[in-house]
């Protein structure tokens, strides 16, 4: 796609995987607990020296289909190094609309470049570059995050500064807040940062983190399925930063620094004052994070059932006291949960859309897929997609 667009090879290439959220939801930003690992679906970021002076040029691929000449945007830079993104009181300049893609390439580059400027690494020049992704955008499964680090490996590559990793994480989950618009926790940037081959991690998100890696069965005893539900609601992001705000409330009441370190029996006893959507979210939070503690018991002691059955609570939590699923995924998961070989099912991420994972026995992967498939096109008269994923390493430069 580089050559095609360009008519020259490429120089740098960096890579950033999505992720699967196993369990944990909507946990990491009151501070609690999460065990997400990455998956075999990359975003590139392709790049050279800019050839035409006083000029960057940035092309996006069709997210998902990554066909030569698929370009669906394209970012023309003034001059990268008059400041690439004049930030207007912190915030990005009008021209980034929020959300769109733009913002979030903006918000990666501007924040990491921001840190190898003060490490004292090369200043950015102009540059052209190709950015390509097979991790479906709006799935739940961490699109953003793996934009955002594939672009700061790419910052870091051409400036000749490695950044502590942390440093990347927390800067890049910045630029989502201020440029993209969105108040997410720190789980994403971190596993796409973080992961290992073969392994989740489980963390608990505040200082001192402390991710710690938790081996994965392997794949001849367990596979995982991600079904995109193809859907996104046009109320996800008012939603999500509506939960975020709501937990803030919380903590505010409870006298909290986090949700998190609150235990159901002190919201039990301050019942009174909290409203039934606010005792929901709060139990939600409580529960889930016990979940996570169980699911790595689980995972220690392989036992896939076991495991299987918390995904599964932890559906129902999202979708009854949560309430951040929606009835597309509410069918796959209660659908697959129903087929034999199949240990637990649940939506990942933000929710209202996207994607759910089912856990299964790796022989019934076909039987599965097409009952899923068949019940979803006959329920919502239109496709489900999926695919069988494998826990992958994390966020690389490939050629420097
Ligand atoms: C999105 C956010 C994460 C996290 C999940 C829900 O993926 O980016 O920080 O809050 O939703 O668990």
């Amino acid at each position: 796609m580089f050559v095609q667009q360009f008519n020259r090879k490429p120089r740098w290439i960096t890579a950033a995987p999505g992720r699967v959220n196993l369990i944990g939801e909507h946990t990491d930003y009151t501070g609690g607990f999460v065990l997400p690992f990455t998956i075999d679906r990359d975003c590139y970021v392709i790049a050279a020296p800019g050839e035409i002076a006083g000029m960057s040029r940035i092309f996006a691929a069709d997210m998902g289909t990554a066909e030569v000449g698929a370009a669906h945007g394209e970012l023309w830079l003034a001059d990268i190094r008059k400041g690439l993104y004049p930030l207007v009181g912190g915030k990005p300049p009008s021209g980034f609309a929020r959300g769109s893609w733009k913002s979030y390439v903006g918000g990666a580059i501007d924040r990491t470049r921001e840190l190898t400027t003060k490490a004292g690494g090369k200043a950015l020049a102009n540059v052209d570059m190709v950015i390509a992704s097979d991790v479906p955008a709006g799935g739940g499964l961490a699109s953003s995050a793996a934009l955002e680090i594939a672009l700061a490996m790419w910052v870091q590559a051409t400036s000749g500064v490695e950044l502590a990793p942390w440093d990347v994480i927390k800067a890049c989950r910045e630029a989502e807040h201020s440029f993209a618009g969105v108040p997410c926790g720190v789980m994403d940037q971190a596993v796409v940062t973080l992961a290992q081959e073969n392994h989740a991690i489980m963390m608990r998100c505040r200082e001192p983190y402390k991710p710690v890696q938790v081996p994965m069965p392997a794949s001849d005893k367990l596979a995982i399925l991600v079904v995109n539900s193809n859907v996104r609601h046009a109320l996800a992001a008012g939603e999500y930063a509506s939960r975020v705000e709501a937990c803030k409330q919380l903590e505010t009441l409870l006298g909290a620094l986090y949700l998190s370190d609150v235990d159901l029996a002190s919201v039990e006893n301050r019942r009174s004052e909290i409203s039934e959507d606010q005792f929901n979210i709060a139990t939600h939070v409580m529960e889930e994070n016990t979940r996570v503690h169980a699911a790595v018991d689980c995972l220690k002691r392989g036992d896939l059932c076991g495991l299987g059955q918390l995904l599964t609570r932890s559906h129902d939590s999202l979708r009854d006291f949560y309430r951040v699923s929606c009835q597309e995924l509410d069918a796959i998961v209660a659908t697959a949960i129903t087929h034999s070989g199949v240990f637990g099912a649940r939506m990942v991420g933000g929710g209202f859309g996207g994607c759910a994972i089912v856990l299964c026995m790796p022989e019934v992967v076909e039987s599965v897929s097409r009952t899923l498939r068949d019940m979803y096109r006959a329920k919502f008269s239109r496709d489900c997609s999926m695919t069988r994923v494998n826990p992958a390493g994390g966020a690389a430069v490939i050629v420097k």
